[in-house]
């Protein structure tokens, strides 16, 4: 495994270093506060290139590898874990649906715009009684002549309120239990019957949009099912199985800034006559972060090379995802730790990296699902 970073991958890195430090970090405050979707960032990102990394240049994207693409999530997410969010979910499970497999159609009607980031895309999976458990999902299509009939709900959708175009997880097959029967739809947002619900207040990831969805008698063209009718739950695991470098990818990203935080603070904070970095209980604490950092950083980047080298690595991507983001929590505790009681405060960003860090053991599967999937890979094979 070669984790060094190729010319190319520097130079990503370089720019969304400078754009993050330079661009996001100004609006953060403004998007804790308001709690309002970041559009004109995401236009910006969308001009850099940034809404399509990893998709070919036949259908707009920037045609890099993955790793770049993991690079491009973490270095957001160490300045905004709501970027961060925003961007792994429209392009690892908002986009390559389509591009996996989607038909050429498909492909031309929608990718060049998700890959310029004139679309937003999300990813419609989980409902109110169907979570970890996505495979027993009720949302139903039915099909009449040349539409699919859609009646249902979905639950914390995320990028749900401004996305364009959905990817929509339906029972075609009454009769099939679990993810049997279940086919995956494209929606476009005024698809006739389909509406946007209500907007979940979260405690963390401000700005970012999490969101109901409801299917009233909604009709979706036939050209819009996306693979094979009954393939649809394969189609949300296959790409969910990926998408989580992408989220373990955020969770590097928060635990990473909560470390760089907690050191800078411990070396300029002064108590019983010297910098509380220099009192053994606070060295070590700082020295247990980063040694889980380190070891995320590490599983994060083995996952995304096996990706761009186009091996599996859905185990890989579990393991990222499970010690990533318990990484960024207990990254993130210590690092309000070490601030002490500033650190409750929200003078100090550690407090937004604690409360943003929670998500990413729950979504795109929580910890206990990706203990499932890596058991299953060991004991399976
Ligand atoms: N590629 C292709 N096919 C795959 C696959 C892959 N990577 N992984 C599994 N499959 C296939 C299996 O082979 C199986 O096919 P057969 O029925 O033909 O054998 C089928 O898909 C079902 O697989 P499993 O039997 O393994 O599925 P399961 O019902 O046992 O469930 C589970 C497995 C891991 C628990 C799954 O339900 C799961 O991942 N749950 C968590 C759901 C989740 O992650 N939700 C996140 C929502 S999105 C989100 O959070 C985005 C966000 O906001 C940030």
């Amino acid at each position: 495994m070669n984790l060094q970073f190729t010319d190319e991958q520097q130079m990503m890195r370089k720019m969304v270093r400078d754009f993050a430090e330079k661009e996001v970090a100004p609006a953060v405050e403004r998007m804790e506060e308001e709690d309002r979707f970041p559009v004109e960032l995401l236009k910006k990102m969308g001009e850099l290139g940034l809404m399509g990394i990893p998709i070919p240049e036949q259908y707009g994207g920037s045609e890099m590898d993955y790793t770049s693409y993991i690079i491009a999530i973490h270095e957001i997410a160490k300045v905004s874990a709501t970027l961060g969010v925003i961007l792994s979910v429209h392009t690892s499970v908002g986009t390559n649906p389509i591009l996996y497999f989607g038909t050429e159609e498909q492909k031309q009607k929608y990718i060049p715009k998700l890959a310029s980031g004139e679309y937003l895309g999300a990813f419609a999976l989980t409902e109110p009684s169907a979570g970890s458990d996505a495979g027993s999902l009720k949302t139903r299509a039915e099909k009449q002549g040349g539409h699919y009939i859609l009646n249902g709900s979905k639950v914390f959708i995320t990028n749900g309120g401004e996305a364009d175009t959905f990817i929509v997880f339906a029972r075609t097959n009454r009769d099939e239990k679990n993810g049997k029967g279940v086919s995956a739809f494209i929606v476009e947002r005024d698809t006739p019957g389909f509406s946007i619900g209500k907007a979940e207040k979260k405690m963390g990831l401000h700005g970012s949009s999490t969101v109901s969805l409801n299917f009233d008698q909604c009709q979706v063209p036939t050209s819009q099912l996306l693979g094979e009718e009954g393939e649809g739950f394969k189609i949300a695991l296959a790409n969910l199985n990926v998408g989580r470098i992408g989220i373990a990818a955020q969770s590097l990203g928060i635990a990473e800034a909560a470390l760089e935080h907690a050191v800078a603070y411990a070396k300029e904070r002064e108590q019983f006559g010297k910098s509380i970095a220099k009192h053994q209980g606070i060295s070590f604490k700082l020295a247990d972060m980063a040694t889980d950092v380190e070891a995320a950083k590490l599983l994060v980047y083995q996952a995304a090379s096996l990706q761009a080298a186009g091996e599996k690595c859905g185990k890989q991507a579990s393991m990222a995802k499970l010690f990533a983001s318990k990484a960024a929590v207990s990254t993130s505790i210590e690092a309000v730790q070490v601030h002490g009681g500033y650190g409750y405060t929200e003078d100090y960003a550690v407090e937004r990296f604690f409360r943003d860090a929670k998500v990413c053991e729950i979504y795109e599967g929580t910890s206990e699902i990706q203990r499932i999937v890596i058991s299953n890979h060991l004991i399976k094979g």
